[in-house]
């Protein structure tokens, strides 16, 4: 008979842990065949050699919510408190290093969304820029997406790396595209940015000396970016988003 025993490991995500697998749960009337396409992505990224859990279906658990299961990694995150200068510079260079490993492969048989594509509708449909300033981001993006087709995670960040005391895996690949490795380093950049800003210029400079982006490369989609990021549900972030944007449209 098979034990399930769903704990939960992360209320952020709603992710459960049954034995060795984990379970990541989707909203209520999520449809089926989205997450099977989250799954289908999943295995496809696993097969390419990257760090990843494997995936194994999409099942329903606990009361009928939709699942995707693989496997658990028993993991820290790579960044957390107390950790040492030194200690923070290492890890900022493995995310750095894993970045680039993402960004060398090729995803254009994939099937996946276009990472330009998914900032254009996501740009479009906020409401809060005014249409002068989204059209001038677009005018942006255009010119920026020359149709790069290399694998972005699309959210890498110190909180989708796990440490399991040998190795570090990458996970929540449910935001995952193809476009330019400048695009996907710069969200990871802003991410920093917004949360731990000198940690973002370690980062910028590892990821720059890793891989052939220059940073003016990756500075250039920042306000896209920061664009894409502004529905974001807490005014304080958002306020902070606002703000950089604004800055960049006083020097266009
Ligand atoms: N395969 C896994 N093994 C162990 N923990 C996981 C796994 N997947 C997710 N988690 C934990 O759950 C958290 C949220 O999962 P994640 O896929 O990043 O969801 P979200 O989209 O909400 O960020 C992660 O930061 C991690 O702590
Ligand atoms: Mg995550």
């Amino acid at each position: 008979m098979v034990i399930q025993n769903y704990e939960l490991v992360s209320e952020w995500g709603a992710i459960y842990k049954d034995g060795d697998k984990a379970y990541k749960t989707y909203p209520a009337h999520t449809p089926y065949d989205y997450v099977m396409e989250k799954a289908r992505t999943h295995s496809l990224i696993y097969d390419t050699g990257l760090p990843v859990p494997a995936v194994y279906s999409v099942k329903k658990i606990k009361d009928e919510i939709i699942a995707l299961e693989m496997d658990y990694i028993k993991g820290e995150p790579l960044l957390y408190e107390g950790m040492n200068v030194i200690e923070r510079e290492k890890s900022l260079n493995i995310m750095a290093k894993l970045q680039c490993r993402v960004n060398a492969v090729d995803a254009s048989h994939f099937g996946l969304p276009q990472f330009s594509n998914c900032m254009v509708d996501e740009i479009q449909r906020t409401p809060y820029l005014t249409e002068r300033i989204k059209n001038k981001v677009l005018e942006l993006l255009y010119r920026l997406d020359t149709g790069k087709t290399n694998l972005c995670h699309g959210d890498l960040h110190p909180f989708n790396i796990l440490f399991d005391g040998k190795k570090h895996w990458i996970i929540d690949w449910d935001d995952a595209s193809t476009g330019d490795p400048a695009a996907d380093a710069c969200m990871t950049y802003f991410y920093e940015k917004r949360f731990a800003a000198n940690t973002a210029e370690i980062y910028l400079n590892a990821y720059c000396r890793n891989s052939n982006v220059k940073k003016e490369e990756l500075f250039a989609w920042l306000p896209v970016i920061a664009a894409y990021q502004v529905n974001i549900e807490t005014k304080e972030e958002r306020d902070f988003i606002l703000s950089i944007i604004n800055e960049w449209i006083i020097q266009f």
